[in-house]
């Protein structure tokens, strides 16, 4: 197959972007995306030209390094499927893409696809960590859990951090991110006795750090590599309030 791209080219932070169009050849139905790209860079380096940055890491789905827009869909066209799992059989020839990096505010521009996504390292900082003493280690069933609340919890924490959702929002919100990450403890028995302070203080983080507001668009569910459902948004909600006038903190 031959591919047309448009890549969204810049230099730094503070350098002018620009759409650049080149022609990947000889593309085969099985490569992967990322695999694609990288054969375009290896045309790129042996020109002299400077190939084009996006970030990865493990390829396969687990995490969250990998992230950029094509033709305007975080991840691209296929759902539930991070860009390092989609593979170049989903084109067909001749097709033209357009790649550019995740556009947010709370996300500042490294170079070309790549992203600060520092923001949410900092999100999840704030929740600190689960400071209870649980003594060794349970038995399997020592603290029974009912499993509708272990696969509740164990879906939330399936989250990678790649910031699709706060790309995909109008609002450039993070709120699925930083709601995955407050259920999946609250959830559970032993995240319970610290879930008041840890929600307010991601919550407070997560605006401090210039993310929008969530107005419940949806889109952030409908982009997401691990497909988290934003029940977890009210979740969210429900805690922080509760921790705001019932708690008092
Ligand atoms: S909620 Fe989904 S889209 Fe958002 S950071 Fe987590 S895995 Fe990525
Ligand atoms: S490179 Fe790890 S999730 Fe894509």
């Amino acid at each position: 197959m031959r591919i047309n791209l448009r890549v969204w080219r810049q230099p730094g932070p503070n350098g002018e972007g620009t759409l650049v169009a080149y022609s990947a050849a000889d593309v085969s139905p099985d490569m992967s995306f990322l695999e694609m790209l990288d054969a375009v860079n290896e045309g790129l380096i042996a020109k002299g030209d400077d190939p084009i940055a996006f970030d990865s890491d493990c390829r396969e789905g687990i995490c969250g390094a990998c992230g950029f827009l094509i033709n305007g869909v975080p991840h691209g066209p296929d759902p539930g499927t991070a860009v390092c799992q989609l593979h170049m059989r989903r084109f067909r020839d001749g097709d033209t893409l357009v790649l550019e990096p995740w556009r947010a505010r709370a996300f500042p521009l490294v170079k070309d696809l790549v992203v600060d996504r520092s923001a949410f390292d900092r999100i999840i900082q704030a929740g600190g960590y689960t400071s209870i003493n649980v003594g060794g280690a349970q038995d399997g069933n020592a603290i029974l859990i009912p499993k509708p609340v272990v696969e509740q919890a164990m879906d939330s924490a399936a989250c990678i951090g790649c910031g699709a959702c706060v790309a995909a929002c109008k609002n450039a919100s993070a709120a699925l991110f930083t709601s995955a990450k407050i259920s999946h403890l609250a959830l559970l028995t032993q995240g319970h006795v610290e879930k008041d302070r840890r929600a307010v203080a991601m919550v407070e983080r997560h605006d401090a750090e210039g993310f929008g507001s969530c107005s419940n668009e949806g889109e952030c569910e409908a982009v997401c590599p691990k497909e988290i459902p934003i029940t977890n948004i009210a979740r969210m909600n429900r805690e922080y309030l509760r921790a705001m006038f019932v708690a008092r903190l």
